[in-house]
């Protein structure tokens, strides 16, 4: 299988080098706008099988030549592109795989999953799969919730929770993955949920609580904020009683702070303001602010931990189990030279289009990580150094 890794950024590195070592995949071609990090990641790469590519990928003519010849597309960018992705596959033919999702249009003006999903006619009618939301989260820990939602009899409540611990080098505030995609879905988007069996949406930065994540990481405080998987999880989890679907990430004080600052100035939309002569986006302003994920490697220590609580009941006994991958940043660059949620993120991913190369996943349409054989890619995640557990929580809150 010919892969075309679009972005080799913290994630796409490491998809692209994990793909790469597998026997189903013939050739991985790096593509990206910055052409020096594509050279260096390809010198990372099995000699014989890389190719590179400078493209801007907003280039459709480019994009769609880059396209060509092409089995499976990886999209490791921000995720405002996916659609025009998806529909240059549509035009080429291409298998298609993206790690998280945008929208909705009336808020950031990009397409939303709903969007998404209403081109799985079209996927199917080419004969075509678009594998979405493949990162760790949305990805790994949508697997995850299947993965308990098959164990279990009942299953009334899934929860996501995201926790880091780490200090970055040099930085008072830092996003391990996109600042962009960060303050988007803390700051700007109204958190879908699902509560008492209906989708609703929240005030962002309305909800927090405490989570005690496993040892080392611990109690932290974690935020109700918008993602993919409680939009996800009732689509396809909720044959079992499901009532409540929610994602929860662990942000620092200081964070939360700058992002109601942030909001109180008046600056949480994505719109372009004036100063003067200038017309700018604040949010680009602030992201100018922040360290790239890139910029971030070596320089993370402490540990990052995603995983799924389900809530339900198994032979008439409540039950709250919680599976979960931990990686630790300082490992990750220790052994890989990445950071840990590059890591965490694009190994998944990798797995996903591994399963995809051995024909572990024949289905067409607009999949989910719900949607494919949890077995398989649990197996290539331990096979990948991304060991995850399950542990059974105390019965209360
Ligand atoms: N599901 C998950 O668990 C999860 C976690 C982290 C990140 N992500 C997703 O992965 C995406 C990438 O994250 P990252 O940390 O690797 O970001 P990154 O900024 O390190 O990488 C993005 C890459 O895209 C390239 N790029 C930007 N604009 C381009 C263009 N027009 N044409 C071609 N290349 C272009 C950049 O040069 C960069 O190398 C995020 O935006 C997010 O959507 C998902």
């Amino acid at each position: 299988m010919r892969i075309l890794q679009l972005g080799v950024g913290s994630v796409g590195e490491v998809t692209a080098r994990t793909v790469a070592g597998e026997p189903e995949v013939s050739s991985v071609v790096l593509a990206d706008i910055d052409e020096q990090r594509t050279t260096e990641i390809a010198a990372k790469l099995p000699a014989g099988k890389v190719q590179t590519l400078t493209l801007d990928v907003t280039d459709r003519k480019a994009l769609l030549r880059a396209l060509k010849g092409v089995d499976f597309v990886i999209n490791g960018l921000t995720p405002d592109v996916n659609m025009d992705l998806m529909d240059a596959c549509l035009e080429t033919g291409t298998h298609y795989m993206d790690m998280a999702a945008a929208g909705p249009r009336n808020v950031v003006g990009t397409a939303d999953l709903d969007e998404e999903f209403a081109l799985d006619a079209k996927f199917k009618q080419k004969d075509l799969s678009a594998l979405v939301c493949f990162g760790i989260d949305p990805g790994a820990s949508d697997v995850f919730a299947r993965t308990l939602y098959d164990q279990l009899d009942t299953v009334e409540r899934l929860t996501v929770f995201d926790g880091d611990n780490a200090t970055a080098d040099g930085y008072k505030f830092a996003a391990a993955f996109s600042p962009t995609t960060m303050i988007e879905e803390c700051l700007m988007l109204p958190p879908i949920a699902f509560e008492n069996g209906r989708r609703i949406l929240r005030k962002p930065l309305s909800h927090s609580k405490e989570f005690e994540f496993p040892a080392p990481i611990g109690k932290l405080k974690v935020w109700n904020v918008d993602h993919e998987e409680s939009q996800l999880m009732p689509m396809f989890l909720a044959g079992k009683g499901l009532r409540d679907a929610d994602f929860f990430i662990a942000l620092d004080d200081d964070w939360v702070n700058l992002l109601l600052t942030w909001r109180n100035l008046g600056f949480d939309h994505n719109q372009e303001i004036e100063l003067g002569d200038a017309r700018f986006r604040p949010l680009d302003l602030l992201v100018s602010r922040l360290p790239k994920s890139i910029d971030l490697i070596g320089k993370l220590h402490g540990y990052t931990c995603v995983g799924t609580l389900a809530e339900g009941s198994l032979d008439g006994k409540p039950v709250r189990r919680f599976m979960y991958q931990m990686t630790s940043h300082d490992e990750a660059f220790a052994k890989h030279a990445v950071q840990g949620t590059g890591w965490q993120t694009g190994v998944p991913a990798a797995c996903a289009a591994i399963m995809f190369a051995k024909g572990l996943i024949p289905e067409r349409g607009i999949l989910a990580p719900e949607c494919i054989d949890p077995q398989p890619f649990l197996e290539l995640m331990t096979r990948h150094e991304m060991p995850w557990h399950v542990i059974d929580l105390p019965p209360c809150d």
